[in-house]
């Protein structure tokens, strides 16, 4: 029902398109459905509608979860003409995307995507445009951004731009979501710009604002059911918004890639768009003509980096703001642990190591709040034999990362928010292989070590100065932690007052 409700709300329907809707499917679903006794096992299929009537499109992770518990840790599903292969669990998922990374590591370019970005930049591309592209932003990463001074000091400035943020809310009930968006987002815009913006700058708003709303849409059912049956695209208002949306967020970029590059000095590199312009220069002199370094490759993978590094990075530390309110004998220990290693002082990344509790904490948030709980599509880049099945090349496979982070055999509490999952007996910080919100092998995420560091350095400094709370009146039990599904898990709409530490 909730499939018909979705496409009777966002189609208009005429005789003509119904007809044509029924023809591509029956014709797709006759080609593609044919099943060999070493496939995966799985529901059924239906024609035309495959397992629809199986999923919950609003939230595909959980039906994909309890069909595991049924089928095993690897299955198939057909999302209406189109055939996955699910895989669930630790192990299984490991063996594929590390054990068989290269199998397992082609990206599948859903239709959305490909709309998006032609196949260009790094998260949904592959070949040689896909390595050129990752290995360049990688380096740049490495050089502007994770694991340097430089970027450690960002973040801290940043730190205190949100904290003057919070503060003028003087402990009143407030939404954490744009100020954190606006901070993290000019993490990324000082790595890859070289410089950050004002949080009241109208522009800025709108593009991380205009950011926000896309990744919202991207995982709403009616996408899901364009990617089933892209030539519905034009009669559904979301997908022309989203197209609108990023065609203006690409102007945009490219606005401030012209200013770049009128001033550009290619002995001073300020950030990733200088240097890609810098090297782009270089080939061009060299008098090489086929080259991935062109403008069109720069602003979709500008924009990859936006989309890949702001929502998911903010999205988690919202989450554990929101649990620090709900557990706050939680909250307690975090704190005690934080004034007693820095006595008033900045944290900076070397704490981790002297704040094992703190660092617990932040990693549990990762693990309950499952972002990304089905992890990006990826396909089977040659024929291949899997746990005793034949997977075709070619064929779309879904690591479900949610299955990985809530693994029964893996975690003593896998449903429950439990710090002590990474420490040990003597209070001791432990890695846990299970832990992999990142995901893994070749396609794992490249901003992870940014990640991790702007998660630290935030989620610290904002406990060592804030006592988060539940708005008067609201206990930490009403706070609800069932997610609104995007095309990441964000915490439902909610208000949390900042109270000063003295
Ligand atoms: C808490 C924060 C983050 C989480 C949980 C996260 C998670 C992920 C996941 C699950 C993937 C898919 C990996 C796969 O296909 O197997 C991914 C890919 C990616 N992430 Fe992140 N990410 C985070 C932050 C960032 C940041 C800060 C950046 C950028 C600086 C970034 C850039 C990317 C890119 C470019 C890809 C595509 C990689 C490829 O296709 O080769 N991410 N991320």
């Amino acid at each position: 029902m909730a499939l018909v409700e979705t496409l009777l709300m966002h189609v208009s329907s005429t005789g003509a398109l119904l007809a044509a809707v029924l023809l591509f499917l029956v014709v797709y679903i006759f080609s593609n459905s044919s099943s060999s006794p070493e496939d995966p096992p799985g529901p059924k299929p239906l024609p035309l509608l495959g397992n629809l009537l199986l999923l919950d499109l609003r939230q595909p992770h959980v039906s994909l979860c309890k069909l595991s518990k049924k089928y095993g840790s690897v299955f198939t599903v057909h999302f209406g003409p189109k055939k996955v292969v699910v895989l669930a669990g630790y192990k299984t998922v490991k063996q594929a995307l590390v054990n068989q990374a290269e199998e397992f590591g082609e990206r599948d370019i859903t239709p959305i995507f490909q709309d998006f970005n032609h196949g260009l930049g790094i998260v949904f591309a592959n070949g040689d445009g896909w390595k050129a592209m990752r290995r360049f932003a990688l380096s740049a990463l490495r050089d502007f951004g994770m694991g340097k001074k430089l970027s450690e000091e960002k973040i801290v400035d940043e730190t205190r731009y949100l904290r003057e943020v919070f503060e003028k809310f003087q402990g009143k009930p407030f939404d954490t979501t744009q100020p954190v968006n606006y901070a993290v987002s000019n993490i990324i815009s000082a790595i890859v710009y070289g410089k950050r913006f004002e949080y009241e700058d109208p522009k800025f708003q709108d593009m991380v604002d205009k950011a926000n709303k896309n990744i919202r849409m991207l995982g709403s059912a009616v996408i899901q059911i364009y990617n089933m049956c892209p030539f519905l695209g034009p009669w559904m208002k979301t997908w022309r918004l989203l197209m609108e949306n990023v065609e203006s967020f690409r102007r945009e970029i490219k606005e401030l890639v012209n200013v770049l590059q009128e001033t550009l000095n290619p002995l001073d590199s300020r950030g990733f768009i200088d240097s890609f312009l810098i090297h782009k220069q270089s080939i061009q002199e060299s008098g090489e003509k086929e080259s991935h370094f062109h403008e069109q490759n720069l602003l979709i993978t500008v924009s990859n980096l936006f989309a890949a590094g702001t929502d998911t990075t903010g999205t988690t530390l919202r989450w554990g703001l929101m649990l620090m309110a709900k557990y706050p004998h939680i909250q307690d220990q975090v704190q005690e642990e934080i004034d007693q290693v820095l006595a008033g002082r900045e944290p900076v990344s070397e704490d981790r190591k002297s704040l094992p509790y703190t660092n617990a904490v932040i990693h549990e948030v990762q693990r309950l709040a499952n972002i990304v709980p089905m992890n990006l599509p990826h396909m089977t880049s040659c024929d291949v034999t899997f746990n005793g099945y034949f997977i075709k090349k070619g064929t779309s496979v879904w690591a479900l990362l949610a299955s990985v982070l809530r693994d029964e055999n893996e975690w003593e509490t896998p449903d429950s928010f439990n710090p002590s999952h990474f420490l040990n007996k003597q209070g001791h910080f432990v890695k846990r292989d299970a832990f992999m919100p990142f995901s893994a092998g070749r396609r794992v995420c490249p901003g992870e070590s940014l990640a991790r560091m702007e998660l630290f350095l935030f989620f610290t400094s904002l406990l060592q100065h804030f006592r988060f709370t539940p708005p008067p009146g609201v206990s930490g039990d009403e706070l609800d932690l069932t997610p609104v599904v995007g095309f990441t898990l964000n915490p439902a709409l909610h208000k949390l007052c900042a109270v000063k530490r003295s």
